[in-house]
């Protein structure tokens, strides 16, 4: 693998799920994650999540990031939030008090959340706080969704611990298997000391545009090397995700009939495919 590795809110809904949608066991926790900036985390998190709001799921979407893209992405401005997940971290303040009906429910992030590392660093059980955050509302959601900041530190390892699993976003224009070499070293770290089951569920080729030879190859190469764990569902490029966070909408609010949405609403049902399939195995 060594040799490949150089090509290598609209209207808040109500959080009900309707009798005919079967629900996940337990709240599924998962975490989008790769410690490269700009493959699309921010971008999947969000119209994963409405995506599941669609098909009548209750969905909770954290913004781990300091940089606030996803709590931006709903139209929330970062620089005027008061409580953001820094103080549920560091603080432990409560999750309800940060938690915005948007789309979907946002746990939003403000820049101060970039001083987390800093003072988790010398609390107690600094690894396990997104999850004792978590667990007195994970009852009132069937997907919680997180988002990462591009890197794999404290505030990506806290996700690690909380998840049931981990979907990894990966631009098939600037592929770095290195990268994912890194991100499953981190993982089993996190197995080995803090969760056991861990895991990446999913990698979702993104940014693909299928005139171009290498993000045709990189995708190819992703396939040859994770096989099965690769969605079908490619997410190809349109300028219609840049357009979207802008109008402080998911692309299947803002152009609910257009390709982009489709997309989503493919990767939606294979991930959920996939969920299903791990809960009777
Ligand atoms: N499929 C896509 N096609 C074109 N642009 C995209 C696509 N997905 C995301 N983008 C844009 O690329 C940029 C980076 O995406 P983002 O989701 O913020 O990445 P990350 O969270 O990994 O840093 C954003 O400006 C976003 O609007
Ligand atoms: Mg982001």
């Amino acid at each position: 693998m060594a040799v490949l590795m150089g090509l290598a809110r609209l209207l808040p809904r109500p959080n009900v799920r309707p009798a005919n949608v079967p629900a996940p066991a337990d709240a599924q926790v998962i975490v989008l994650a790769n410690q490269k900036g700009g493959v699309a985390k921010t971008t999947t998190t969000l119209n994963l999540g409405v995506a599941f709001v669609e098909k009548g799921y209750r969905v909770l979407l954290v913004d781990l990031d300091p940089q606030g893209n996803l709590t931006m992405s709903q139209g929330l401005n970062p620089d005027s939030i008061e409580q953001s997940m820094f103080d549920v971290l560091v603080h432990r303040m409560p999750m309800e008090h940060v938690i915005v009906p948007c789309e979907a429910d946002v746990a939003v992030s403000s820049i101060d959340l970039a001083g987390a590392d800093m003072a988790l660093s010398s609390q107690i059980g600094r690894e396990r706080a997104l999850e004792k955050a978590l667990a007195p509302i994970k009852d009132r959601y069937d997907y919680i969704l997180i988002d990462t900041p591009p890197s794999l530190g404290l505030l990506t390892v806290n996700a690690f611990v909380a998840a049931t699993g981990v979907i990894v976003p990966v631009q098939t224009e600037y592929l770095s298997l290195r990268g994912l070499v890194q991100l499953e070293n981190t993982l089993s770290m996190v197995r080995e000391n803090l969760n056991p089951r861990v895991e990446i569920i999913g990698i979702v080729p993104t940014m693909y545009d299928k005139r171009l030879t290498h993000s045709r190859e990189a995708d190819e190469i992703l396939r040859e090397n994770f096989g099965e764990l690769v969605y079908n569902t490619r997410i190809r490029k349109t300028i219609r995700f840049a357009e979207a966070p802008v109008k402080g909408a998911s692309v299947l609010a803002y152009d609910p009939s257009g390709e982009a949405a489709a997309m989503y609403r493919d990767l939606a049902k294979e991930v959920l495919r996939g969920e299903k399939s791990r809960q009777h195995a």
